[in-house]
């Protein structure tokens, strides 16, 4: 083989194993629910926050929520058992979904950055993201999408 195939080859295998690390990594620390609406709350069980690997309980900071009406998903972010906050995954700059990289959401489009309670940290974009209501009743999140 010579220098040129060598190089060439080594790259594209190193850069194949780098993207199946990275999907590996973000399946791991982000799960995507599709949740039910009824009426016009999105319905989330508490326990879908649970992480279930140790006797004892742990909980994922956020979860992605969706559903088929919705246009972009909403990041739920849990801090408490009694604190939540509900952040819609679009850029307020131009309307481009979100990804979300633990406290943090990030735009690819302009690279605007939001924290985990919707506020502006870099823009372009100035304006906060659009937050719902949560009620916890019993095991459910009620995230008001009026
Ligand atoms: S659309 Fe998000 S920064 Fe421009």
């Amino acid at each position: 083989m010579d220098r040129r195939k060598f190089i060439s080859s080594s790259c594209i295998s190193c850069l194949g194993g780098g993207l199946l690390l990275s999907l590996l990594e973000s399946c791991g620390s982000t799960k995507i629910i599709t949740a039910a609406i009824k009426d016009t709350d999105m319905i989330v069980l508490l326990s879908d926050f649970e992480i279930k690997k140790s006797s004892k309980k742990e909980f994922k900071k956020y979860l992605v929520v969706q559903n088929e009406i919705l246009q972009h998903p909403i990041c739920v972010y849990r801090f408490d058992e009694n604190t939540y906050k509900a952040l819609l995954m679009k850029c307020t700059h131009q309307g481009t979904e979100l990804q979300v990289f633990g406290d943090k959401l990030q735009c690819p489009a302009h690279g605007s950055e939001f924290n985990n309670q919707g506020k502006v940290e870099n823009g372009p974009a100035s304006d906060p993201l659009r937050t719902f209501p949560i009620t916890i009743e019993g095991n459910q999140l009620k995230i008001s999408l009026k």
